[in-house]
């Protein structure tokens, strides 16, 4: 199978290393929209490289892997769409609502499969809860806490290019709650603040947030995060109902120790990157959308699932802004 990945950034590089190690890949080609770029991204990896997308999307493709900025996903997913090139793409879909329901239109118009990477659904630990959800030994779930904390901010560029803190950064959260939970968002209370670089501020964003989200059982769920988690990236669920509670992403690595005595757990190296935190689910994602392209597999992570997630996003940017709680 000939893979082309469009985007050699931070996690473009690191899928492009990932989709060269997969028994079902014979070939990875890269591009970006900085040619000098996707080539040493190709040397470094022994792998290919096209000078532009038109040049990689005519090259005979099985798979398109869209890593590239967020601001170029919807007219990538585009010309794969149009090129009948079973595509993934990283979260989320577009900067806006509008342009997210365009690409809906567009996708589900056509027979061409379209995976979103939302890649915690291929966490054995977020797996797991989902499990213990269905099954009921969790009970009634009352409460659930949620956090993304990511060690350190991205590069100043990628901000204005980005959607935001919460469609962005929860928007992982929102996606996993659904997930897990089975269930949709019915408001939410959103708050942020710029506490770090004076650029999130100009952007008109912030680097660090928190919501409530209320589910449409009454559940309620605390999500929260942040750009400048020294500890390392933190990435974490917590799961409360009436017969037990179970963690999600609590082991040896998590970035975070006791404040009790005697207690030495977690006494792992913490994870300092998603890359740390996430590579066995990006594996099994990445091997997914393979089964996708080769027709074996439904789409485990829709534009529909992504439409959803961004929606949450949406009302908690407004909420925030507004100060105010925002029904969906
Ligand atoms: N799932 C996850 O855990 C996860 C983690 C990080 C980033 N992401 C997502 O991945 C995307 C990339 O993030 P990143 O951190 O790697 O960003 P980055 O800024 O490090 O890299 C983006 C790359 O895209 C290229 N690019 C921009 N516009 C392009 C275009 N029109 N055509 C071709 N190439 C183009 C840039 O030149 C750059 O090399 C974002 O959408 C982000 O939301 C997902």
């Amino acid at each position: 199978m000939r893979i082309g990945l469009v985007g050699v950034g931070r996690i473009g590089a690191f899928h492009a290393a990932t989709l060269k190690g997969l028994p079902a890949v014979d070939q990875v080609v890269v591009a970006d929209a900085d040619p000098s770029r996707a080539e040493v991204v190709a040397k470094d990896l022994g792998i290919a490289f096209a000078p532009d997308v038109p040049a990689l999307l005519a090259s005979g493709l099985d798979g398109l892997v869209i890593a590239a900025a967020t601001s170029a996903h919807a007219e990538l997913i585009a010309a794969g769409v149009s090129a009948g090139v079973p595509t993934f793409c990283e979260k989320p879909v577009a900067l806006d609502l509008a342009e997210t329901e365009q690409v809906l239109a567009l996708v589900e118009a056509s027979s061409v499969p379209v995976h979103i990477g939302f890649q915690r659904r291929f966490d054995a630990g977020y797996q797991a809860a989902r499990s213990a959800v269905e099954s009921g030994e969790l009970g009634f779930v009352h409460h659930i806490r949620a956090n993304t904390n990511d060690a350190a901010p991205p590069h100043r560029e990628y901000i204005p290019q980005s959607g935001g803190f919460f469609r962005d950064c929860t928007v992982h959260d929102f996606d996993i709650v659904r997930y897990v939970t089975g269930r949709e968002v019915v408001s939410v209370y959103a708050t942020g603040a710029n506490r770090g670089e004076a650029f999130f501020g100009e952007y008109g964003d912030v680097d660090s947030a928190a919501a409530l989200l209320t589910l449409d059982d009454n559940t309620f769920v605390a999500v929260s995060g942040t750009r400048y988690n020294g500890a390392g990236h933190d990435v974490r669920m917590e799961l409360h109902g009436s017969l037990g509670s179970l963690a999600v992403g609590l082991d040896a690595h998590t970035a975070l120790r006791s404040a009790e005595r005697d207690v030495s757990f977690p006494d792992g190296r913490p994870h300092m990157t998603f890359m740390d935190r996430f590579q066995p689910a990006y594996v099994a994602e990445l091997t997914a959308f393979t089964e996708v392209a080769a027709g074996t597999r439904e789409v485990p992570c829709t534009v529909r699932d992504a439409l959803a997630a961004f929606r949450i996003a949406d009302a908690c940017e407004l909420s925030r802004r507004e100060n105010r709680i925002v029904t969906l």
